[in-house]
């Protein structure tokens, strides 16, 4: 079978009230009409064509990454002229699946299943029965409960309007078929616009059977008109996607109160508190805790390691059994190895850190190598940064930076070096050896704290 995949996805999307174009707002941060893509894609079909209208240019411009052909559709005369600018790419021998930009969370199951019910002889139409059926097409059946037509609601009589068994858009059907059916489509009809959904009513006629098929779930069908409605479906994709975490061994302490936005790979007993934000590709190890009000963003983490309450990680790399936060900012590129401890008001970016070492408090070590077994004092800074251009900071093995202490870069500071705290560092400081650099101290004998004189004008002194 040769499938060709219609995405229609030129209405304007009047209801968003928004200067983007309707099937680029977003579900788990992927534009709408991205996911329907996604999904198309796993069906194997020989074409993926998307009906882009107007405001074209910024859907196009926005994903083009997608390998898709592109088709315009310059005037938006209704959902049967849309469908049929993708004619031409359509071989009379191809099953077309016709598919909607803002249905974005249909599943593969349920199009498998649309696919299978479009034969030579019969058509597959993706139908739901609503509890509110307002506002769509309303599938009409015979004595014998064959499907004869569908209705569109501003076209309906007060009895067809009482049907709760609905017109989700979804449907197969033969190229062929669809081509005849398409060119004979007139537009005399209450909207004044060339309904895909006539072409039901041809098919019948033709003896083509309409076999109607039930999505997996109603949510699936949801179509996506105005924002109250993109809520729900980002609330519905949301747990879907921490259910599938749940059953791959992650403990969710509340999975109304983490969020997906991306692809997260996880190990097994994996432990997330709530208000946690997983984004881009992440993944996590075994045994992987993370605490409240927590986001990771394109970031590796390895087995059993302990993210504390309140970090922002962004693109990293972060080893096994190590522990992060509370409160700390790992920034992109950075490497931590296993066993490293990054504490409270710590922010790491561009550096690799070397196994079992420490920075646990208020320090900026940015644009840096630090070895193995290091430990960093409090408030630590890596001045990587003259105003114009960034310099690196080296820090072999071994080393003791005391508390409070400057590291002017470009600078290295060699295995099992001590620096004294409070120094401010702007030579290399050699291997093994204390160096300080800091004013001596000084007492002075006799010497009194000056007191306020007395304002002679003032009654209060
Ligand atoms: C359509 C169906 C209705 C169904 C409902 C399900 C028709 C005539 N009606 O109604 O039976 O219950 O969807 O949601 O098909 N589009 C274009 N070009 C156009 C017009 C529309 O690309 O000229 C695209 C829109 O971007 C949208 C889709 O087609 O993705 C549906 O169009 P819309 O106008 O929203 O149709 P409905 O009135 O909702
Ligand atoms: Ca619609």
């Amino acid at each position: 079978m040769n499938l060709n995949v219609i995405i229609l996805a030129a209405g304007a999307g009047t209801r968003m009230r928004s200067a983007l174009p309707k099937v680029l707002h977003a579900v788990g941060a992927k534009p709408m009409l991205e996911h329907v893509v996604d999904t198309a894609r796993q069906l194997d079909a020989r074409c993926i064509q998307v009906v882009y209208g107007h405001g074209g240019g910024a859907v196009q411009s926005a994903l083009a990454h997608l390998d898709v052909t592109w088709v315009e559709q310059d005037r938006q005369l209704g959902t049967g002229h849309a469908v049929a600018q993708a004619l031409p790419h359509v071989a009379a021998h191809d099953t077309v699946l016709v598919l909607y930009g803002d249905v974005p969370l249909i599943s593969v199951d349920t199009l498998q299943r649309v696919i299978a019910a479009a034969q030579d002889d019969s058509l597959g139409l993706l139908t739901v029965a609503l509890g509110d059926p307002r506002g769509y097409g309303r599938i009409l059946r015979d004595m014998q409960g064959n499907v004869v037509r569908i209705v569109e609601e501003k076209d309906a009589t007060a009895e067809q309007r009482q049907v709760c068994e609905i017109n989700t858009g979804i449907l197969a059907a033969s190229g062929e078929k669809l081509q005849k059916w398409l060119t004979a489509l007139d537009n005399n009809n209450a909207q004044g616009e060339y309904y895909l959904t006539d072409i039901i009513a041809m098919a019948v006629r033709d003896g083509v059977k309409v076999v109607p098929v039930a999505p997996a779930s109603v949510a699936e069908t949801l179509g996506i008109n105005n924002r109250v409605q993109l809520a729900e479906a980002e609330r519905y994709y949301q747990r879907m996607q921490v259910e599938q975490l749940m059953l791959q061994g992650v403990t969710l302490r509340d999975p109304a109160r983490c969020d997906v936005r991306g692809e997260v790979g996880a190990g097994t007993d994996i432990i997330i508190d709530v208000n946690v934000i997983l984004e881009g590709k992440v993944s996590l190890g075994s045994g992987v805790r993370i605490g409240a009000n927590t986001v990771i963003r394109n970031t590796t983490i390895g087995d059993h390691v302990e993210i504390l309450e309140n970090c922002v990680i962004e693109n990293a790399v972060i080893g096994q059994h190590s522990r992060i936060g509370p409160f700390a900012r790992i920034r992109p590129d950075t490497h931590l190895a296993d066993h490293v401890h990054i504490g409270n008001f710590v922010e790491i970016k561009k550096t690799g850190v070397g196994q079992g070492s420490k920075i646990n408090h208020l320090s900026y070590v940015g644009d840096a190598t630090v070895g193995r077994n290091v430990n960093i004092g409090a408030g630590t800074i890596t001045c990587n940064y003259d105003g114009a251009n960034k310099y690196q900071t080296v820090i072999g093995d071994n080393v003791f930076v005391g508390s409070d202490s400057q590291l002017v870069a470009p600078v290295t500071i060699g295995d099992g070096a001590t620096i004294g705290a409070g120094s401010t560092i702007t030579r290399d400081a050699p291997p093994g050896e204390l160096t300080l650099s800091r004013a001596p101290q000084q007492s002075k004998a006799g010497w009194k704290r000056p007191v306020k004189k007395k304002d002679p004008g003032s009654s209060k002194g």
